[in-house]
């Protein structure tokens, strides 16, 4: 193993839509939440696998803006899940070198969870490995509005020239600002959408889906991602 397997190359960036835990459930019966642990657990063992191959940065949708529509029981059990692997995670990654680093909105978070949140971030902050972007609460429209809001102060406050604005600029003011685009996003469980992610960062992200449901996405499902992204020829609008 390592970072150039048949010559492959290594994506940068990477996104995964980490989807499929509940109809993985539903299949054996069993309630929703126990996919979710299974794909909790699922995401403890990929990310080492995938610093391991090389990529620079990795941002996993965990929980969307949207999600808080499901039923209390289920965001309940999630909450309980995510304070559960947010603990294991302080010295989960110590190993792997993986700096953590959440991004979303935690205000809507309880005391308790916005603490692991906090504390995630401080133990990792000089660590040199991937970069391990973790979205909850995170929905790419509400970003892009908090990027035009914070732009809109510094044109009110900071004399900045509405048409001095450049694309740059947006960028740099959204939760990624500073990091390449992604330049694979993967979906499990099948679905051909991005449901709010990065709409921003990936104009020109190559998309990978697979009916894998996120349980079982391992570490020779990414490999094969990562294959089929060498087959594609990004051109960025050129020829
Ligand atoms: C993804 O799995 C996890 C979250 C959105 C939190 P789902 O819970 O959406 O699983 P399906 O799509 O219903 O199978
Ligand atoms: C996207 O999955 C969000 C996450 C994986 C965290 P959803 O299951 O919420 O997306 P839709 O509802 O199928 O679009
Ligand atoms: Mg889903």
């Amino acid at each position: 193993m390592g970072d150039n397997d048949n010559n492959l190359y290594i994506p940068e960036h990477v996104g995964i839509i980490m989807d499929g835990n509940g109809r993985w459930a539903k299949k054996r019966g069993l309630p929703r939440s126990v996919g979710h642990k299974f794909g909790a657990q699922n995401f403890r063992k990929i990310t080492r696998y995938i610093s391991k191959r090389g990529v620079k940065v990795l941002t996993l949708y965990a929980f969307s803006t949207e999600n808080w529509k499901r039923s209390s029981e289920e965001v309940g059990a999630l909450m309980k899940l995510f304070k559960q692997y947010l603990i294991d995670s302080l010295t989960d990654f110590r190993d792997d070198d993986i700096k953590v680093v959440f991004i979303g909105d935690r205000s809507a978070f309880d005391d308790k969870l916005v603490e692991l949140i906090n504390e995630n971030e401080e133990v990792s902050r000089d660590r040199k490995g991937m970069l391990l972007n973790i979205a909850m609460n995170y929905g790419s429209r509400a970003e892009i509005l908090m990027a035009v809001k914070e732009l809109c102060r510094e044109v009110r406050d900071s004399g900045l020239d509405p048409e001095g604005i450049t694309e740059e600029d947006i960028a740099s003011h959204l939760y990624t600002g500073g990091l390449p685009d992604p330049d694979l996003i993967i979906r499990t469980g099948g679905e051909l959408r991005l449901s709010n992610f990065l709409l921003y960062q990936s104009a020109y992200s190559e998309f990978y889906s697979t009916e894998t449901l996120w349980p079982d996405f391992h570490d020779e499902d990414f490999d094969k991602a990562i294959e089929e992204f060498n087959k594609r020829s990004r051109r960025f609008g050129g020829v």
